[in-house]
């Protein structure tokens, strides 16, 4: 898969909602329940991270549900991106970008979106072909003040922020033409998930998929 056919198939799944769960899951029966509130709430792009070690195997239980586009999330070796595919991600994403892992991604056929936090770093994976990157940690990087900076020399570069985003602040990036969708945890909280109560999720999605963005 070349870089430009990975940034436009990041495209298509950053569009399907304007915000995309980032999820860390410690029990693998709460995978499925899970992944089902939240595309029954209007978010199917759902973002797994490799952080817990029943990670890959909730991958594998929330591929099967029906609306949903699971991917993986935290990437950080070439052996993650083959066991994140084999797991059956759609996609991966990853804190920062290193060449090793975009080879592994490419080589793979599994879509990244790759991270980046300077202008530098948004340049060396332009550079590649990567259109569509991850703006990680975004709330401490500079947040929508800087991205919306870094649109007027860059506008050609398109992104997913990530990290310290709620549903307050969400529209402050989703109204930038360079804001895809943003990513964020808090459309799934562990309290809600330890004690099982999918109905809250269901309406934090709900909230969250109902957010104007503009590009
Ligand atoms: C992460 O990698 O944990 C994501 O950036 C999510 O960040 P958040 O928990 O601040 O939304």
């Amino acid at each position: 898969m070349t870089p430009s056919q990975q940034s436009l198939k990041a495209a298509e799944i950053c569009r399907l909602a304007p915000v995309v769960p980032v999820l860390v899951i410690d029990d693998l029966a709460h995978a499925r329940p899970l992944a089902e509130a939240l595309v029954a709430g209007g978010l199917p792009a759902l973002e797994v991270t490799l952080r817990t070690p029943v990670a890959l195997d909730a991958i594998r239980a929330m591929a099967e549900v029906p609306g949903g586009v699971v991917g993986a999330g935290t990437l950080l070796t070439p052996a993650d991106v083959k066991a994140a595919k084999a797991a059956g991600a759609m996609f991966g994403v990853s804190p920062g970008a290193t060449d090793r892992i975009i080879a592994a991604c490419e080589d793979e056929g599994l879509p990244l979106l790759p991270g980046a936090a300077t202008a530098s770093e948004i340049m060396a994976l332009l550079e590649k072909g990567y259109t569509v990157q991850k703006f990680f940690p975004a709330e401490q990087a500079g947040g929508a003040a800087y991205l919306k900076s870094i649109g007027s020399p860059l506008p050609q570069v398109k992104f997913c922020p990530t990290g310290g985003i709620s549903l307050k602040i969400a529209p402050d990036y989703l109204s930038l033409k360079n804001i895809l969708c943003v990513g964020g945890s808090w459309v799934a909280p562990k309290e809600a998930m330890a004690k099982g109560d999918w109905a809250a999720i269901t309406t934090l999605a709900r909230e969250a998929a109902a957010l104007p963005r503009s590009a």
